[in-house]
């Protein structure tokens, strides 16, 4: 399948103003896309925009709340109008919350559920409809391989995150017959400030310009999933394969 450049073309990314979103910001830049980037801080992504050296590719603030659809669509209408046809799309924004059973809270669940599932839905819903009236166009949502298979502590984020792969591999049966190709872009820990939070020791952590460079370039090869960092995808993927019990033990022993 033909390389997807990024040099030239127009991208949207949302959870720019922090961590993977904001260094993503720096390498899309870099690489020469024209970048509309989403966040609720828009003081905080116009502080970004300045920092991009002018030779790199343009960057456009356009801030909003990727929970409410209607602002998604505001935002998609304006950046086709000011900057042309969006042709990838990065709902990336999203965030964590530490499931712990003596304190469970279904709100503070279904919330996060909101967010990060829900967010990744209103920017698809969004951006879709001119994707396929073109009859082309890039999606790469930011989900985990927490949502390989359940963790400790991490039943509302894995199960978020599980949703998301789930809906988009699903997806992916019908949108590649119209032209739009569906990258799933699965990190391990990454240093950001939503990993800071962490209070335990996190396995291959790579810091979010690593990231960001890995995103760009599976995206490039047109990726079904970009999985990283190696080897800590693959330790993952062999542990989906495992019968819970052994499952169970080795999570015990080393999580
Ligand atoms: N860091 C990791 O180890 C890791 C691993 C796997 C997957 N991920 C995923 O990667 C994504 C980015 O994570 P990160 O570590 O970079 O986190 P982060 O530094 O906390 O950044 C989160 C971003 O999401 C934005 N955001 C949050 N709620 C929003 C909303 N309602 N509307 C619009 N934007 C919103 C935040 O901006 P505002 O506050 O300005 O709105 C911020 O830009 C998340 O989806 C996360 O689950 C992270």
């Amino acid at each position: 399948m033909k390389r997807f450049n990024v040099a030239g073309k127009c991208v949207w990314l949302t959870g720019a103003s922090s961590g993977i979103g904001e260094a993503l910001v720096f390498e899309l830049a870099a690489r020469g896309a024209r970048v509309a980037i989403t966040a609720r801080r828009g003081d905080v992504l116009e502080s970004i925009k300045a920092k991009i050296p002018s030779a790199h590719g343009e960057v456009r603030c356009f801030p909003g709340d990727v929970c409410e659809l209607t602002q998604m669509k505001e935002i998609v209408a304006r950046v086709e109008r000011e900057m042309g046809p969006i042709d990838l799309a990065i709902p990336n924004a999203g965030t964590h919350v530490f499931t712990v059973p003596e304190a469970f809270n279904s709100d503070e669940y279904l919330s996060l559920m909101q967010l990060n599932f829900g967010g990744m839905l209103r920017c698809i819903e969004a951006v879709l409809p001119g994707m396929l009236g073109r009859g082309r166009g890039y999606l790469a949502p930011v989900a985990s391989l927490a949502g390989y298979r359940g963790l400790p502590r991490a039943a509302a984020y894995g199960a978020s995150k599980a949703a998301m792969i789930h809906f988009l591999e699903s997806i992916r049966f019908h949108l590649k017959t119209k032209g739009i190709t569906i990258s799933i872009v699965n990190p391990g820990f990454v240093k950001t400030p939503l990993t800071d939070k962490n209070d335990f020791r996190m396995p291959f952590l790579v810091d979010a310009q690593q990231a960001a460079k890995i995103i760009c370039d599976g995206i490039a090869r047109r990726k079904r999933e970009i999985a990283f960092p190696f080897p800590f995808n693959w330790v993952l993927k062999i542990a989906r394969m495992l019968p819970d019990p052994v499952y169970e033990k080795i999570v015990d022993r080393c999580w």
